[in-house]
């Protein structure tokens, strides 16, 4: 099993439409996959897939039960084929300040049934965040052209060294993206990209593969039915996120996300 953690600490980058687009590619291609919804304040993964509505305080298991150390298996809720949920739970935030950093990574341990979990975190670091990373192999940042993201981006780079992760897959990936502008290089748009392009700390975790500023995600992640597939209004969304998912996961994906 691979597990994949989408963070940011700057708030509105795309976590969660990045964890929706990639939960929905690999459930398409087959793979069993668990998704857990670890966004304390914004439960947006449990009520993209309606399930947080249903949900009467207590009377199902959350990722609250399964950081008090549950096995994953008993906090599932299933979507359809292939798709389990852990859903959200606003008690989660009794554990920001948790003093251990093993307890999700524990209550995953032993769990070879799916091929994959995804995690949706909220924009914050705090120890639930910090729970998340200990437990995953791959960590996707989205990132926006703006100076607070560069500054966000900046903080986390501290917090992840102080976590000593050495074997987290670290994937830096600019969403909501323009193209920097060629008859005008000094433009705001086109310093603040160079600012994350030319940094050294980040170069190496720069995934070249972006998601452009798009209605059509939007409609995505609106609409659940909505599908990218070759068709014109969403075949360029489409082609970037089969060549983002295929350099992080080496998976090539055939038919609709
Ligand atoms: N590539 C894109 N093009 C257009 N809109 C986008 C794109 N990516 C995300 N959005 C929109 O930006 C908003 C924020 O996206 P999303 O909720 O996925 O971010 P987030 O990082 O999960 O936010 P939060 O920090 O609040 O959890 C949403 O309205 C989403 O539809
Ligand atoms: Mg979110």
């Amino acid at each position: 099993m691979k597990t994949i953690a989408f963070n940011s600490i700057k708030g509105g980058t795309g976590k969660s439409i990045l964890s929706v687009l990639f939960i929905n590619a690999l459930v398409k291609s087959g793979f069993r996959c668990l998704a857990i919804d670890a966004d304390a304040s914004n439960n947006s993964l449990s009520f993209y897939y309606n399930e947080s509505e249903h949900l009467e305080s207590g009377s199902r298991k959350t990722v609250f039960n399964l950081f008090m150390g549950e096995k994953a298996r008993n906090c599932v809720t299933g979507i359809k084929e292939n798709l389990d949920l852990i859903c959200g739970d606003v008690r989660l935030n009794e554990f920001r300040n948790t003093d251990s950093l093993k307890r999700l990574k524990r209550s995953l341990q032993e769990d070879t049934f799916y091929d994959f979990t995804v995690i949706d975190t909220s924009p914050t670091y705090d120890n639930i965040t910090g729970n998340v990373l200990a437990a995953s192999d791959i960590l996707l940042i989205p990132i926006q052209q703006d100076i607070f993201s560069y500054q966000a981006l900046k903080y986390q780079f501290e917090k992840l060294a102080d976590l000593e992760l050495e074997n987290l897959d670290t994937h830096i990936v600019f969403n909501q993206f323009e193209k920097p502008l060629t008859d005008n290089q000094g433009a705001y748009r086109n310093q603040i990209t160079n600012l994350f392009l030319e940094d050294e700390t980040f170069k190496p975790f720069i995934n070249p593969n972006c998601l452009s500023r798009s209605g059509v995600f939007r409609k995505y992640i609106n609409k659940q039915n909505y599908r990218l597939n070759g068709r014109a209004e969403t075949q360029k969304s489409y082609e970037e996120i089969k060549n983002l998912i295929h350099s992080i996961l080496g998976i090539g994906i055939t038919g609709a996300v």
